[in-house]
């Protein structure tokens, strides 16, 4: 009887290791066919060449130069600008399938409004052309925080109506030139973020706020501008999303989406305030912007609590702004604990925030250190609730990477550790029916951060900024995604160090 149990046991645990072993494998191959993988980057982040060929400033300019990084600014950055052949073979030889990057939109159209420039439609024709004859699908980016400060001078930018028309010119002269070879369109990067951070809270440009929410603006207002600056951002987006669907789509055969950022909320205890708390939470930060594109309208509790202080639409507008997408672009990077708050409710200065009566902490796991808590479960569950309550549309994974300091060791472990937990997770999404289409890791060189300038770096790569010639270093991860992207084979978190000791994928 006693060997009879061992025995059991015994082939138990073994059952158990193999199955916890087999558990995080997975290859390239398992994903659906069409499906790509890449990385991303953003056109102040990583281009440099600021005041050349005829580029003028945006708003991130105008707050790196205030000194908001402490000095840095994205002058130089990653001199992508006279770099870009360079970097082009490196995401050859890194076996990338597709880069994400934005045009800068007084690159293009300096000042924001007026005539194209003839050296800005040639870089990103040069950019496009190299991508594409290394076989690499642009996705582009039209608006990535870095609105022309022209228009905010002129207008206040998004806070104005007139932002709608002025950003349907820019983003018809971007369809005309490079339409023909762009497939892929994202309008906006993450508007909840951006109008968050510059026009509630303060601390991201163009850092219009009020007291006592944010601090040290001088002009803004936190109860009504980002409601305005949203819904004027959402219309801008449904109006070049039509352009492109009536005059463009039928000749280039291309998509038009919109991109939006994520936390996954978990409550902080399981109180039913805290649960209607997270729903909450959910419905302010990424309802805000999804409902209008999914079902036309506000979400109900935001309109509830905001009441006149959040724009109508009409039902033209509506209507217009209503299924404006062919793919949802996620930001997704980590978990957030939501507990609630209502009391501040009852004050009777309200601004986006507040409003919605929550309050955020870190997850409650004990970490605290630079680097993200390891969550991927939280991206599978926020493709399981679009799937539930957004009539399952296309995904792009826009973003997705793990943070270090700018000076950490190439070894970089625990991105490598984000990194393919994160693609673990998302697999398992679509095999429960997800329809993700895309991967694209945030970031592929060690960029200006929009948050902190070169404190943090996110990249596969490092840019030694002490070099003149900035040269890029492959870390780790660069060499980890080469061989999950090349090899094609499985890849096991305790098989990584053995397999790229073996030889590195990127020569
Ligand atoms: C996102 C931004 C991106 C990058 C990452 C870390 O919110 O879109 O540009 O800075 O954060």
């Amino acid at each position: 009887m006693l060997l009879l149990m061992l025995r059991v046991s015994f082939f138990l645990c073994f059952l158990l290791i193999k199955l916890s072993l087999c558990a995080d494998k997975y290859s390239r191959d398992d994903f659906p066919p069409g499906f790509v993988f890449g990385a991303s980057s953003s056109a102040y982040q990583v281009e440099g060449a600021a005041d050349q060929d005829g580029r003028t400033p945006s708003i991130l300019d105008t707050y790196a130069h205030a000194g908001n990084y402490d000095g840095a600014t994205g002058d130089v950055a990653c001199d992508q600008y006279h770099k870009y052949k360079e970097d082009v073979q490196l995401m050859v030889d890194t076996g990338l399938e597709a880069y994400r990057f934005s045009i800068s939109w007084s690159r293009l159209i300096p000042n924001g409004r007026g005539p194209v420039n003839p050296k800005g439609v040639q870089y990103y024709n040069n950019l496009i052309d190299e991508l594409i004859t290394h076989g690499i699908e642009p996705h582009v980016t039209l608006h990535h925080s870095d609105l022309p400060q022209a228009l905010d001078d002129e207008y206040g930018g998004w806070v104005s109506r007139k932002i709608v028309k002025d950003f349907t010119t820019y983003a018809d002269a971007c369809f005309k030139n490079f339409g023909d070879r762009v497939l892929h369109w994202t309008t906006m990067n993450e508007p909840n973020v951006f109008i968050l951070g510059g026009y509630d809270v303060g601390f991201l440009p163009p850092q219009r706020c009020s007291a006592p929410f944010g601090v040290n603006c001088s002009r803004g207002n936190s109860s009504t501008e980002p409601y305005m600056a949203a819904h004027y951002t959402l219309l801008a987006h449904a109006s070049a999303a039509r352009l492109y669907k009536k005059m463009y789509q039928d000749k280039q055969h291309g998509y038009i989406g919109i991109n939006v950022f994520a936390y996954w909320f978990v409550p902080l205890t399981k109180t039913i305030e805290d649960e209607l708390a997270t729903q909450r939470a959910m419905d302010f930060y990424f309802g805000w912007v999804l409902n209008p594109l999914v079902f036309g309208d506000y979400p109900d509790v935001m309109k509830k609590i905001v009441g006149s202080r959040i724009p109508v639409f009409t039902s033209l507008e509506s209507r217009i702004v209503k299924g404006s997408f062919d793919f949802i672009g996620l930001n997704y990077y980590n978990i957030l604990n939501i507990k609630d708050y209502s009391s501040t409710l009852k004050m009777e200065t309200r601004d986006f925030m507040a409003d919605s009566a929550i309050k955020i902490s870190p997850l409650d796991n004990g970490t605290t250190t630079f680097e993200y808590p390891i969550t991927p479960w939280g991206l599978q569950e926020l493709l399981e609730y679009i799937k539930e309550n957004y009539g399952n549309p296309p995904i792009y994974i826009h973003e997705n990477g793990q943070r270090t300091r700018r000076n950490s060791s190439l070894e970089d472990w625990g991105r490598v550790k984000f990194l393919q937990g994160h693609i673990q997770s998302l697999l398992e999404a679509i095999r429960n029916g997800s329809n993700s289409r895309g991967y694209l890791t945030w970031s592929f060189l060690d960029s200006l951060e929009l948050l902190d300038g070169y404190e943090s770096s996110y990249g596969l790569y490092y840019v030694d900024l002490e070099d003149p010639d900035l040269k890029r270093q492959p870390k780790l991860s660069a060499h980890w995604y080469s061989h999950f992207l090349k090899r094609k084979n499985v890849i096991n978190f305790d098989e990584v160090l053995t397999s790229i000791s073996n030889g590195y994928d990127i020569q």
